[in-house]
């Protein structure tokens, strides 16, 4: 099963020590996991560790790793969904959104309306008419879309993303009343926009997460683009302002 974790992992294995089996699991079922979809993207943000460099692992590591993934089977997807409560399809090599059956995978979600299931995408290469299709599919999921700015300014770090494109596909997402939330990672380049950003998230009615990187320490690759400190976290992980 390729699955990830992710944050929590720590607290999990402390809790672990001072609980019963059951009481564990009961736990588990509640903990947030981030999974990876597939090991497809076709961005090619340089802070994104699918990009090499994060932990300073050979690039040639990262292209194994990407390499031996593939895309989750309906069956394991199933198998999460049957035991944990909270599921977002994100992933650290990947986008959910290139998994090449990921409308039949939104589809399963209908057995699970009970469940928080998010879906953190950049948005980007697919058409409106498949978002359609994929956000009527599945009306309770939740997207999260990686939006770093206005539609101008996103592509500087999103290498390759179609924003005008992402943009219209939020705002649709938005009037057809799914949950859209605008994660908006807070760049030098972008940093003027923030206000704009939340006049927009309210007139379209999304949620508006404007996000604090702590990437900077990739001095060759972002550094470029640190914005003020108001906007870097100072923790190891990211933090967010909503
Ligand atoms: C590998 S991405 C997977 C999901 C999707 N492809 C995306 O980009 O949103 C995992 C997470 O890393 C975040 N991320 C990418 N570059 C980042 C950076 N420089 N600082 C903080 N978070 C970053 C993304 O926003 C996303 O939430
Ligand atoms: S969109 Fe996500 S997975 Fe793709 S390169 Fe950017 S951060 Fe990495």
């Amino acid at each position: 099963m390729k699955m990830c974790l992710g944050y929590a992992n720590t607290n999990v294995m402390s809790i672990r020590t001072m609980i019963s089996d059951n009481e564990y699991l009961d736990f588990i079922r509640d903990v947030s996991i981030n999974v990876e979809t597939t090991n497809k993207c076709v961005l090619k943000c340089p802070g994104c560790e699918r990009q090499d460099i994060r932990t300073g692992k050979s690039i040639q590591l990262v292209k194994e790793k990407i390499k031996a993934g593939s895309d989750i089977s309906l069956s394991t997807v199933e198998k999460i969904f049957n035991f944990f409560n909270q599921i977002n399809f994100c992933g650290q090599i990947s986008d959910p959104i290139y998994h090449k059956n990921f409308l039949e995978l939104l589809e399963l979600t209908n057995k699970f309306k009970d469940k928080r299931i998010i879906i953190s995408t950049n948005g980007s290469h697919k058409s409106i008419e498949w978002f359609r299709k994929a956000f009527t599919t599945a009306p309770h999921v939740k997207w999260t879309f990686a939006l770093d700015g206005l539609p101008d300014t996103s592509p500087i770090y999103r290498i390759n993303q179609k924003s005008y494109e992402v943009w219209e596909v939020m705002k649709l997402g938005a009037s057809i009343s799914n949950f859209i939330n605008w994660k908006y990672i807070v760049f030098k380049y972008n940093e003027h926009q923030i206000d704009e950003a939340r006049r927009l998230a309210k007139q379209y009615n999304m949620q508006l997460q404007l996000a604090k990187s702590s990437r900077w320490y990739l001095k060759n690759i972002i550094h470029k683009y640190k914005p003020s400190d108001k906007w870097t976290s100072t923790s190891k992980s990211v933090t967010y302002v909503s």
